[in-house]
């Protein structure tokens, strides 16, 4: 018996267990999380239906899952801290009912596994830590999410590429071994943002071979594949899909304009320090450059352009956002393979008024081409989630989610 079919004798047993009595007896222990959470449990509240339609080019299995994850949110800032708890932010187990209650449908969690793996071959990882992703896993499957795990900030890799190929392969190949069994609203996405010394060049022949290891102990979960240069479009369009590889979904991230989504945060350049950045362009007042923005060329000329051209001219327009998805829908239909936006979003230093403008459009333009998307994040300084206050941001979340179910 496989252990999918274990799962599903699992799965079938406990609800038995739990359509005939109120106390849940635990299910027997087979596999990493064999618990009646499987079941997905009814929300007190009616959900609202997502708008995302299916592509309507592709009739595949890798479409269908692909239009399953509608609208969603990323638990970033956790997981893929160098430790949970590092970067401020723990999961907890209520965010995922409050997060299916919302009315998303998915989430992603970001993961950085390289933290919690063996040096040296076989590259083991820590039983503690998968346990602990075990849990995550199942809190959000009990609520009825989707799940995508990826492998985030594995910086080793993108600094020697060739020195970790074989270190990302064996993570991965205890990934799928471990989770091969779980439902198929499990997503594995193979990494987050290939970059730096991870070129196109390079990243493809690996996309290939994890894809095979990977495919030799699971061929029935959906993978989720993206392309270098930090996963973006220009990234996806030179990406090569793995031969014979037709249950993948693409991911590309945007957050486009920097300038305005990323002002003054601490992880980017300098350059990109100017705050009171708005959107859309041109800005009603008067903006002082910081000198790094001055003094760099593209960042300059980028700003000169902001100030002067209205409407659909200006790089901060929703006409810019339109042509971006527009080349993204456009790659899905030549490739035949479903694309999704998997982070997008304004950081906390930007006016909210500007960053529930940008999100609502972004969102917009997404779902207008039937292409599904995962905020970035729940919880911290993009937060949708406003987790002192234990209240959802209502204008962000209603700019992802609009009151109603439009
Ligand atoms: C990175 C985060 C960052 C976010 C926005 C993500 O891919 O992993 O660290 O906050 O993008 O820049």
């Amino acid at each position: 018996m496989t252990s999918h079919s274990v799962w599903l004798l699992v799965a079938v047993a406990a609800a038995i267990v739990l359509g005939g009595c109120a106390a849940a007896t635990p299910a027997p222990t087979v596999g990493p999380k064999p618990t009646a959470t499987w079941i997905p449990i009814p929300t007190a509240t009616p959900r609202p239906t997502a708008t995302v339609t299916p592509t309507p080019v592709h009739d595949s299995v890798a479409a269908a899952r692909a239009a399953r994850l509608g609208r969603g949110v990323n638990l970033g800032n956790a997981l893929e801290g160098p430790s949970e708890g590092e970067w401020g932010m723990v999961i907890e187990d209520a965010f995922f009912p409050l997060i299916a209650e919302a009315g998303f449908q998915t989430v992603r969690v970001p993961i950085r596994w390289s933290a919690h793996a063996a040096a040296a071959a076989p590259y083991t990882v820590d039983p503690v830590f998968f346990e602990r992703i075990d849990h995550v896993m199942t809190q959000a499957l009990a609520s009825d999410l989707n799940v995508v795990i990826n492998m985030h900030h594995y910086d080793e890799l993108f600094a020697s590429p060739d020195e970790h190929a074989d270190r990302f392969v064996a993570i991965w190949e205890q990934i799928a071994g471990r989770y091969e069994g779980m439902p198929d609203t499990v997503y594995f996405e193979l990494l987050n943002e290939p970059h730096d010394r991870l070129t196109t060049e390079l990243w493809n022949p690996l996309l290939a071979r994890v894809v095979s290891v990977v495919r030799e102990i699971d061929d029935h979960h959906t993978l989720v594949i993206t392309g270098a240069d930090w996963g973006g479009l220009d990234g996806l369009e030179r990406m090569v899909v793995p031969e014979g590889e037709t249950n993948a979904i693409a991911t590309f991230h945007s957050y486009d304009p920097m300038i305005f989504t990323h002002q003054g945060a601490s992880w980017v350049g300098p350059e990109i320090g100017t705050l009171g950045v708005t959107w859309p362009g041109p800005p009603e007042h008067e903006i002082e450059l910081v000198g790094a923005a001055r003094e760099t060329e593209w960042v300059a000329a980028w700003f000169l352009r902001y100030r002067s051209l209205q409407g659909d001219a200006n790089p901060a327009s929703r006409a810019a956002l339109a042509t971006m998805m527009d080349r993204a829908a456009a790659w899905r239909e030549r490739k035949g393979i479903p694309v999704w936006l998997g982070e997008f979003g304004a950081y906390e230093t930007a006016d909210i008024d500007s960053r529930v403008r940008w999100t609502t459009a972004m969102r917009e333009e997404a779902e207008d081409r039937g292409i599904p998307w995962a905020y970035w994040e729940f919880g911290a300084g993009f937060g949708v989630y406003d987790r002192e206050a234990g209240a959802w941001r209502e204008e962000l979340q209603g700019a992802l989610i609009p009151p109603g179910g439009e």
